[in-house]
């Protein structure tokens, strides 16, 4: 009774968070790609596509990548084998548990008539398969906090995820061992199965149960007489043979109920089977009803993402089922660090100290932006710049083992976080060259809108380095000084730093930008972003020795030099004018 109450109530909570999950696919929206998409557009386009994809050749690819990428997980294997079999063997082991032990009312027994828990194939099975759980498991703490593979963060869902697991698992070895010895089992066996009620009949049979069964008894101990064994042998294949296999076969239970032999009685009495069965069904339970909120969700989003990335056409996919895809892949992503590993911008990580900047742990932030949580002004800042800092190389999204197509996300969540963010003046950096490349995707106003704020805030962080030069332009205007520096080299610069490294004035002083103003490199940024007043209020311009060395070294061949000769004599003329 009880137990009926409990499995329907956590299955109840299971099938409502697994509704509830894919409703919030369908209405969650993501980024600015998103917006003006209702929920009934982005439902009818999954549909539609669905219906595309099982009618057409596709399939093919569906079952192709199911077969590989889902059951074989290949996509794992590729990058790191003890991974590969960590996930293989929790994977597997709790599947077959599930399907064999859990369900075995269902499944299990209506399979196979001879079918009883204490009978091989199945005795022997429940344990190998609970070994590969544990096995898998080992591995995954050996990995997290042994050989603390880099970059792979450990958050309170991992842990939830390891604990859990570890909890149904061994509250089941010792759920087996404790009833292998009890006592009052074995008495309510005999009464049930047997006929057997003379006392020197249970005598024997309760003899051969402590010797080769693992029974601890109050009265009877070893050693038997060889005779009374055999007498006991004949009762047990009567009346017990036919369902009990040697617990031997059982072979952590037995260990482990050996090793419980001592307090065997003890545990008996306390009714310690009851005790660990409720631990072990509740821990079940427990996961059952909070799988759809946990990371371990991923066992039913991660095969659905890999199959809706295979088949969903790489040119031009429905901006609806975009919509929709891109929620379903933050409940895929199982925190495994994988991307994080090659990600071209961690080496930045290692310097600012912002979890972000690594794209395992935006996911984490992005599922917590996109549920609605209140975040704080820094939190989303962070955020923020760990969406500016990615270089968009994309090697996160080919080795993602659920197959996200994070660099799409990235994009898109940069564009929504710096439209109603921070001015974050890393858009004006050449990190920022997808969203350049993009930019027709946006309307105008939406894309100058960011980066306008981003370069105020630069103007704003540089103002007090600039000594307020008398020579400093006044209200010069980008067309005066580009018809002066003709063929606007300076759009050329990428940065590279060479011309500064060069400069013997700047090398000539310890904290040259705080001398010199804006460094040579600085100051064709400068110009690149149309901050000409910044640019000839660097006194670097005045300090320049005019040897061409930064001009000659420049591989973009931007006229450093010259365009230093062009700031001096706009700003004379202005001078004069005034
Ligand atoms: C119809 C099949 C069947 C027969 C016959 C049967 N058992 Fe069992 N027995 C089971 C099953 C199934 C379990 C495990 C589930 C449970 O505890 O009810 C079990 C459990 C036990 C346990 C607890 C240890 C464990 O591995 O779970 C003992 C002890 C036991 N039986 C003794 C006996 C004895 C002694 C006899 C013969 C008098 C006997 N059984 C006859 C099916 C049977
Ligand atoms: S995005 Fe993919 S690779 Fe990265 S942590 Fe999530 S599942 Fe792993
Ligand atoms: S696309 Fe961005 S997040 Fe992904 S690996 Fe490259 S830099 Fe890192
Ligand atoms: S020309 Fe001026 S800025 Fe360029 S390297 Fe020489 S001193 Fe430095
Ligand atoms: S050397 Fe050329 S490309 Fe490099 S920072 Fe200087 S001006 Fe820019």
């Amino acid at each position: 009774m009880a137990f009926n109450v409990l499995l329907y109530t956590s299955l109840f909570v299971f099938i409502s968070g697994v509704i509830y999950k894919i409703y919030t696919w369908f209405s969650w929206e993501i980024g600015i790609s998103s917006r003006d998409i209702d929920r009934s557009e982005r439902l009818s386009a999954a549909f539609k596509g669905m219906l595309e994809v099982i009618f057409s050749a596709k399939i093919l690819i569906l079952i192709k990548v199911f077969i590989l990428d889902v059951v074989f997980q290949k996509r794992i294997l590729k990058e790191d084998f003890l991974r590969w079999a960590m996930h293989m063997l929790i994977y597997t082991g709790f599947m077959l548990l599930l399907l064999m032990h859990a369900l075995d009312e269902h499944i299990t027994a209506s399979l196979f008539s001879e079918y009883y828990s204490t009978l091989n194939p199945f005795f022997f099975l429940r344990n190998f398969f609970s070994m590969m759980v544990i096995a898998g498991l080992t591995i995954a703490i050996y990995r997290r906090f042994i050989l603390k593979v880099p970059r792979l963060k450990t958050n309170s869902m991992d842990y939830y995820a390891i604990i859990i697991l570890t909890v149904i698992m061994i509250s089941g070895f010792f759920l087996e061992a404790t009833k292998i010895t009890s006592i009052s089992d074995f008495e309510r066996m005999v009464e049930e199965f047997s006929d057997v009620d003379e006392k020197k009949d249970i005598n024997a049979l309760e003899s051969l149960w402590v010797h080769a069964f693992g029974v601890v008894s109050p009265d009877l101990k070893e050693p038997f007489e060889e005779k009374l064994l055999e007498y006991g042998r004949e009762i047990h294949e009567i009346n017990c043979a036919s369902c009990h296999s040697s617990p031997k076969w059982a072979f952590t239970g037995y260990a482990l109920a050996n090793i419980l032999n001592p307090i065997a009685l003890r545990l008996d009495r306390a009714k310690g089977s009851k005790i660990l069965w409720y631990i072990h069904i509740l821990a079940c339970f427990f996961g059952l009803a909070y799988l759809p909120f946990s990371k371990m969700f991923h066992i039913i989003a991660g095969p659905i993402s890999l199959l809706a990335n295979a088949v969903m056409e790489k040119d031009k996919p429905d901006p609806a089922n975009i919509a929709t895809r891109q929620v379903m892949e933050l409940d895929a992503c199982t925190h495994c660090g994988t991307c994080s590993l090659g990600c071209s911008a961690a080496t930045a990580f290692d310097a600012l100290d912002n979890e972000n900047i690594l794209p395992s742990e935006k996911m984490v932030s992005l599922k917590s932006l996109i549920a609605g949580k209140k975040m704080s002004p820094e939190e989303l800042k962070a955020i923020q710049e760990g969406v500016c800092l990615c270089t968009n190389c994309d090697r996160c999204t080919v080795v993602c083992p659920v197959g996200i197509n994070l660099k799409e996300l990235w994009l898109n969540v940069r564009e929504d976080l710096i439209q109603k963010g921070y001015p974050e003046p890393l858009l004006l950096s050449p990190f920022s060259f997808v969203r350049g490349l993009n930019r027709y995707d946006i309307p105008a106003d939406e894309y100058y809108k960011p980066v306008n704020a981003a370069k105020q805030a630069v103007a704003g962080k540089f103002d007090s380095l600039i000594k307020q030069s008398p020579l400093i332009l006044q209200g010069a205007g980008i067309e005066e000084f580009n018809q002066l520096a003709k063929d606007n080299t300076f759009s050329y610069c990428f940065s590279c730093q060479n011309c500064t490294s060069v400069c013997p004035v700047v090398c000539s002083f310890d904290k040259p930008e705080e001398t010199l103003g804006l460094l040579p490199h600085q100051i064709m940024r400068c110009l690149g972003l149309g901050l000409i007043e910044m640019a000839s209020g660097a006194s670097m311009i005045w300090d320049c020795l005019t040897c061409y060395q930064c001009q000659e070294h420049c591989p973009q061949n931007v006229n450093v030099t010259d365009l230093f000769f062009g700031l001096k004599n706009l700003a004379i003329k202005n001078v004069k004018k005034a």
